[in-house]
């Protein structure tokens, strides 16, 4: 999702639906006044247990995942690095130039198509897309607006075909703007009947895809397709603050059931074959105003709630304060989708915390438990990760329906040393204690746990990816404008460009409680003075860039980074795109730049299918920032992918795949 730069002037049209407050602090604890608690906390973990992980290379934390963006490392045993000489590049594509264009851009040697747009009909048996004739009824039948995650589940192929599988798209949020003709009237224009569209057109897809002859087709025939919304899919509260009061509504006493998932951002598929879709800004979709002294006013106000820049409230007594003054605290969680199953109740996991969610990459420690990282996404938030009580069966996935119910939450603390703790996010902390009074309310005000604990505020932590290959986990960090106070961990002030960090669990054991930590790369322009970037001097003038998010492994292990820079495209002079980075042998910090999307657009969602022949990325919001209703409406070339008059600008998933055959990049 893109944010907000406030040196760049918006109009109130502009201001419609677009995330705002990932560039605003919520975090009392920002800028390094972290409490003198917190220091006494870093010192005594720093002084007691100095980690070797530094040292720690070799192979894999055991088990694989077997689905998912990361892929399959049982499929290739490759500790490629040990083999680098001087010079040698593992990615062989032909890279593309730093620039604008109406279309996307993708390495000559390959191809990049589009594969499903907003709209797309799901079902046989779907209405096509009608701009100009709407209906919730027909939009829950098609794809969903403004793709975000993809995550890809390997299936049987049929006869004649190279590949078949479930992909599993979430769908950010909606702008109205674009989604409904000749809409240039603020907030104020919105109806019920077009907040209905909305919401129907958030959630997720969930849709079969085979490729033959290197050729990516949807089946719309598949018994898997499945639309999950906003407006009408229940799910299931669990784990620890289910059933808490705080989660009750007047619809719902048992404090267990919620319509809908909103702001589903990055992601993750488990071993086991399910899908976990994060719910991140969920803010902006709540108005009204709490009750005068409210219990939930503090609360609230640490996850910037309402925050509403979508006018729901009005239309929807749900997402109004005033009447349900609960309801917040029933977003912002981790759900768990299961795509082979179309009839399952989708369920928001508990345990995960909840916060502004931004992926769910995860591995199997060699213990056998499951380890979720997971970033909060907003300036000055935290790192996280859960891992399971259970071991993970592989076997019997069936025995894996309540395993993130169960286990433990951690929050990071990057200490100026290169290490790091892993901080315990329970009422078994002391200090944390006679905070709260249970699990469930601790989970309810996760943020508030992980600055009690001493948790490093960090420059807007996003996608969290552990390569399947050497264990070692790779944090996107996106920007901090805000920042002034710097530490090792966050060391540069307004940090417009973000970096990215390695984290070498000890022992490389993923469920470890100690960790060190390096920065691979400090994002901008080696070239200019002023950006105090840092890159390997490998990376050409096009493969350095700004504002890291999303992030994908091949099933090399190799790293693959999308950014969203936002307003921001003008100060590094290129459209958002996807860029391999190298983190091994003499190249390690050197990027290259492969793919660039179209104008207004930022590129989410980057995910190879198991065989790392097709790349799926996610083309978010394209055309934003550019024109306005009545200018798209003389027509112009911002209309991606069709370019064709009086029809908007569709989000789209395109699959990349190399012209000559083989692996992608
Ligand atoms: Fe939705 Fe964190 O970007
Ligand atoms: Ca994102």
């Amino acid at each position: 999702m893109p944010s907000h730069n406030s040196d760049t002037p918006i109009s109130p049209l502009e201001s419609l639906s677009l995330d705002l407050g990932d560039d605003q602090c919520s975090n009392p604890s920002a800028n390094g006044s972290q409490s003198s608690l917190t220091e006494l906390v870093a010192k005594r973990f720093s002084r007691r247990n100095f980690v070797k992980a530094a040292v720690a290379t070799g192979v894999g934390s055991g088990l694989s995942q077997m689905s998912g963006c990361a892929g399959s490392a049982s499929q290739t045993n490759l500790d490629t690095h040990t083999a680098l000489k001087e010079g040698d590049d593992r990615f062989d594509f032909v890279e593309i130039e730093h620039g604008f264009g109406y279309d996307q851009l993708c390495a000559p040697d390959h191809s990049a198509k589009v594969l499903l747009k907003w709209g797309d009909p799901l079902f046989a048996s779907a209405p096509k897309f009608d701009f100009y004739n709407q209906s919730a009824e027909s939009q829950k039948q098609q794809f969903g607006f403004n793709c975000d995650y993809v995550g890809y589940l390997g299936l049987d192929p049929k006869r004649g075909e190279s590949a078949r599988a479930l992909l599993c798209v979430n769908h950010e949020y909606p702008h109205p703007r674009f989604m409904f003709p000749n809409f240039d009237t603020g907030l104020e224009g919105l109806t019920k009947e077009l907040v209905e569209i909305e919401q129907a057109a958030m959630g997720n897809s969930i849709v079969e895809v085979f490729a033959v002859d290197g050729q990516w087709h949807v089946d719309k025939n598949s018994p898997f397709n499945r639309r999950i919304t906003a407006l009408d899919t229940v799910m299931r509260l669990s784990g620890p603050a289910a059933g808490n009061p705080r989660l009750k509504t007047s619809k719902d006493q048992s404090g267990t059931q919620v319509v809908g998932t909103v702001n589903n951002c990055a992601g993750g598929m488990t071993p086991w074959g399910t899908y976990l879709t994060c719910e991140e800004n969920f803010n902006y979709h709540f108005g009204g105003e709490l009750p005068k002294d409210h219990p939930e006013t503090n609360n609230y106000q640490r996850y910037n709630v309402p925050q509403n820049y979508m006018a729901w409230d009005k239309f929807d007594k749900r997402f109004d304060l005033g009447s349900e003054p609960n309801e917040p605290n029933r977003f912002g969680w981790m759900v768990e989708i299961d795509p082979l199953d179309p009839q399952s109740t989708p369920v928001k996991r508990t345990a995960m915390g909840r916060f502004k969610h931004e992926g769910g990459e995860n591995i199997i420690a060699e213990d056998g438990r499951l380890v979720v990282y997971m970033g909060d996404d907003q300036v000055f938030e935290y790192l996280y990760k859960f891992v399971s009580r259970d071991q993970v069966d592989l076997k019997k996935k069936s025995n894996n329906k309540d395993l993130l119910d169960h286990g433990t939450l951690y929050v990071a603390q990057f200490l100026q040393d290169g290490s790091l703790n892993w901080l315990e996010l329970s009422t078994n902390n002391p200090l944390l204690a006679n905070e709260f009074g249970s699990q469930g309310d601790l989970l309810i005000e996760t943020r508030r746990a992980a600055e009690i604990v001493g948790a490093t505020p960090m420059d807007r932590p996003e996608d969290v990816i552990p390569s399947p290959i050497t264990g070692k986990v790779y944090l996107m960090l996106t920007n901090n404008g805000e920042r002034t106070e710097t530490n090792a961990a966050n060391p540069r002030a307004e940090n417009v460009f973000g970096h990215v960090i390695e984290i070498i669990e000890n022992e490389n054991n993923a469920a470890a409680t100690l960790a060190s930590w390096n920065i691979v790369v400090s994002c901008g322009d080696p070239n200019n003075a002023e950006h105090n970037a840092q890159w390997n001097s490998y990376t050409s003038e096009n493969g350095w860039f700004a504002s890291p998010d999303n992030a994908a492994m091949d099933p090399e292990g190799r790293l693959w980074i999308a950014t969203d820079q936002s307003r921001k495209v003008e100060m590094s002079g290129t459209s958002d795109g996807l860029w391999s980075l190298e983190t091994q042998g003499p190249r390690r910090g050197t990027g290259k730049m492969f793919y660039r999307v179209p104008r207004g657009a930022e590129l989410t969602g980057p995910c190879f299918s198991q065989n790392g022949e097709a790349l799926f990325l996610a083309v978010q919001h394209p055309g934003d920032y550019d024109k306005t209703p009545a200018e798209r409406a003389q027509g112009g070339a911002i209309d991606w992918p069709e370019f064709e008059l009086g029809q908007p600008p569709k989000p789209s998933v395109v699959v990349v795949t190399k012209r000559t055959g083989g692996r992608v990049g």
